[in-house]
């Protein structure tokens, strides 16, 4: 499920739909080190990742479902144009759609996402509001291979805070931004150096050079 270490540089393709605060975050730690961002594809036209891609010299492409016949055909679109690229590791960050079945086959056990809560709690859109509003006294994120469920794939990383009592919204999801931006890129960085392993007797059990040594 873990992918080997198959080029040098680590080709890793980002998907966004939006912002692209965690697309940054890889790309001021990680890119051109070991590991090269070779091409950046957005679900929405006017996501402002586009934008920080094309200013750090990275390709990026838009993959809008409109411009397709369905969801399939865009996710087979999306794919090829990372398989072109020879991507190593598709990272989900901030990709705010469901990739079909033959997708998730086609790059098994090589696709990662974000997510902030500490899943299994709290899969899905609004993960922190519905967090807020069951009453939580901690909450995390999550850094997830993604498999065919939503937010279902085994966990690679979490972390964990405790909500201070005053709950403004905005200071948590900066909060959850700042844990994200170093997770994410720690998660990345870990699978391309081969220190991500899944136990095959129990595909849930995934071993970290830093939580395993
Ligand atoms: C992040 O909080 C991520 O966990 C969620 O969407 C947000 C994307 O933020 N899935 P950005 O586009 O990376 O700034």
């Amino acid at each position: 499920m873990v992918p080997p270490v198959s080029s040098d540089p680590f080709r890793v393709g980002v998907l966004i739909s939006g912002e692209g605060s965690n697309l940054q975050a890889i790309l001021d730690t990680l890119h051109g080190s070991e590991i090269e961002v070779v091409g950046v594809a957005s679900s929405q036209r006017q996501a402002h990742g586009v934008e920080r891609a094309r200013q750090a010299g990275i390709e990026a492409e838009v993959f809008d479902r409109s411009d397709h016949a369905d969801r399939d055909a865009r996710d087979a679109a999306l794919g090829n144009w990372l398989a072109d690229r020879r991507v190593d590791l598709v990272v989900l960050a901030g990709f705010m759609e469901i990739l079909s079945g033959p997708f998730i086959r086609r790059f098994e056990g090589r696709i990662v996402n974000v997510h902030p809560s500490l899943l299994p709690a709290f899969p899905g859109v609004r993960a922190i509001e519905q967090a807020l509003d069951y009453g939580v006294q901690v909450m995390g994120v999550t850094v997830h291979f993604v498999d065919e469920g939503v937010d279902s794939g085994p966990v690679i990383l979490q972390e964990c805070f405790e909500l201070p009592y005053a709950r403004d919204i905005e200071a948590i999801e900066e909060h959850i931004h700042q844990i994200e931006h170093r997770l994410l890129p720690r998660a990345v960085s870990l699978i391309a150096a081969g220190s991500v392993s899944i136990d095959a007797d129990n595909p849930r059990s995934v071993r970290t050079g830093v939580r395993d040594g």
